[in-house]
């Protein structure tokens, strides 16, 4: 059996929820396909979560492919979706194109994008290309600067009209799902009736077709997860006391034990 196709999630909406998470390297995206997530997603947080920038605007298409590569090699049910990065996909259709090519030929089996309507055309041209995509809609944090911040969105009417017709302008191009971050749960709910394609929410509710959280944050290894986020695991407090349990019998002389030395041939010796 081989990983989940577009047509696969396609059937899940109305049918079953469903689940996506972040991983960004080999033995996470193992362990999240064996916990049986429907879509792994190589986000572009890795440029907070894993390397501790400030923003996920350091995150450079070199970066997406080498975590994209590692994660696709791990997985083997759930479908593989990577992130275009910031500056990446907006300056031309060509050059959208090209890039999304590079994250598929690196091992993912879509690509998502930030932005709506003023994207649009650049989603229908990585679709023309034969690349599944997934819009992102709502907060978008690749825009974090011109949106004043991370800030909910949809909390107006004028703002839930711009998101629904976000989402609109992102199925009419093609996209076969759509993740809607921080925006109010009635306009999630709203996006989600209209549709026919998925929508993944983060923070926008229960009314979607399906969730997405940050890896990081799930675990309990996010140092200032998102007020949406639930910690269904303490993967800190793990490592910080096998570490110190470590060096405790190091510093005592307790390890290396008998059980972990080897010895020299009994003849030589
Ligand atoms: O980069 C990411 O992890 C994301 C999720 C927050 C959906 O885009």
């Amino acid at each position: 059996m081989g990983r989940l196709t577009v047509r696969d999630i396609l059937k899940m909406k109305g049918s079953r929820k469903i689940v996506m998470i972040t991983a960004y390297d080999y033995p996470t995206a193992k362990l999240v396909d064996e916990a049986g997530v429907d879509m792994v997603l190589v986000g572009d947080s890795l440029g907070m979560v894993v390397y501790g920038f400030p923003s996920t605007h350091y995150v450079t298409m070199d970066m997406m492919v080498l975590h994209t590569s590692a994660v696709s090699r791990a997985v083997k049910r759930a479908m593989v979706v990577a992130d275009m990065p910031f500056l990446s996909y907006e300056h031309s259709r060509r050059e959208a194109v090209l890039n999304a090519g590079k994250l598929v030929r690196a091992g993912a089996d879509a690509v998502k994008l930030e932005g709506g309507v003023e994207i649009a055309d650049k989603v229908e041209a990585i679709v023309k290309a034969g690349i599944p995509v997934v819009g992102h809609i709502g907060l978008t944090p690749q825009r974090y600067l011109v949106l004043g911040g991370y800030r909910k969105r949809g909390k107006t009417v004028e703002d839930a009209k711009r998101i629904i017709e976000d989402a609109k302008a992102l199925e009419e191009a093609g996209a076969f799902a759509i993740v809607i971050e921080f925006t109010a749960e009635e306009v999630a709910a709203e996006i989600t009736r209209r549709l026919n394609i998925p929508t993944i929410c983060i923070g926008s509710g229960r009314y979607c077709d399906g969730q997405v959280l940050v890896l990081h944050d799930v675990i309990g290894l996010s140092e200032t997860p998102p007020p949406f986020a639930k910690r269904y695991a303490n993967v800190a407090k793990l490592i910080l006391e096998a570490v110190r349990s470590y060096a405790e019998e190091v510093r005592k002389g307790l390890f290396p034990s008998e059980e972990h030395v080897f010895h020299m041939e009994k003849k030589q010796s």
